[in-house]
């Protein structure tokens, strides 16, 4: 991680003790209580649209990917720019042997694809704004997928969403810390972003965030 990037803000988090609580605080507590996102269905999804070859672009402590459980045979990556990520993560999931790869969504993917899939489950919000600038990201999964590849994944959207008063709060909090920047995201402009990148778009909203699915990555522009 470098201090002076961008993207520093909304990395440099996820330390040993909030990885060591995110799973009941942040999966148990904020994504039910004040996003208002029921998690099964979310893991529910994971299984269903991931690949044979599948990207988790910042997987937090791997909890979508180890309760998706892939079938035998799925070849996992993990990027992350965080290290004490990558070290929980493929702690956690050993037994699916994942790639662990230490780097930057916002810049051009140092992988090994074409991935059938990539998931960016609860990362736009923590990507520098305005959202226009986060297209960057998308852009870089696209081109590391296959031509019939999928992305998904869900994220918080800014003030001008429908929110619970906790979630308002809990937002221009985390805003003003610099953990999150979505305060102007909306579920539109997310659909724009993907929308550049990919053929096909589905978004939708639930509670508090929006989750989306993304298939068929345009080619890149030269
Ligand atoms: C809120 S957590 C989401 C974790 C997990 N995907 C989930 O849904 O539970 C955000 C994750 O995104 C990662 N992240 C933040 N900025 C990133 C960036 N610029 N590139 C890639 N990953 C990033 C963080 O390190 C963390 O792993």
């Amino acid at each position: 991680m470098d201090r002076n990037d961008p993207s520093y803000k909304g990395q440099r988090g996820y330390n040993r003790f909030l990885l060591a609580i995110y799973d009941p605080w942040v999966l148990g507590f904020m994504t039910r209580a004040v996003w208002k996102v029921p998690v099964p269905p979310g893991i529910e999804r994971y299984r269903r649209l991931m690949g044979r070859r599948h990207l988790d672009v910042g997987p937090g402590t791997g909890y979508f990917l180890e309760k998706a459980a892939p079938s035998d045979g799925t070849e996992i990556t993990l990027l992350d720019p965080n290290p004490n990520v990558l070290r929980k993560t493929s702690r956690r999931l050993a037994a699916m042997h994942p790639i662990t790869v230490e780097a930057d969504v916002m810049k051009p993917l140092p992988v090994e694809g074409p991935f059938d899939s990539a998931a960016l489950n609860y990362v736009l919000h923590c990507l520098p704004g305005p959202q226009s600038n986060k297209a960057v990201a998308i852009r870089n999964i696209a081109d590391v997928l296959t031509p019939d590849g999928v992305l998904f994944g869900g994220t918080v959207l800014g003030l001008e969403e429908r929110h619970r008063p906790q979630a308002r709060a809990f937002l221009r909090a985390a805003n003003l810390a610099g953990d999150f920047d979505n305060l102007g995201d909306t579920a539109e402009g997310l659909r724009g972003i993907l929308e550049e990148s990919f053929e096909t778009v589905e978004v939708e909203v639930v509670g508090s965030a929006a989750d989306f699915t993304a298939r068929s990555p345009r080619p890149a522009s030269p």
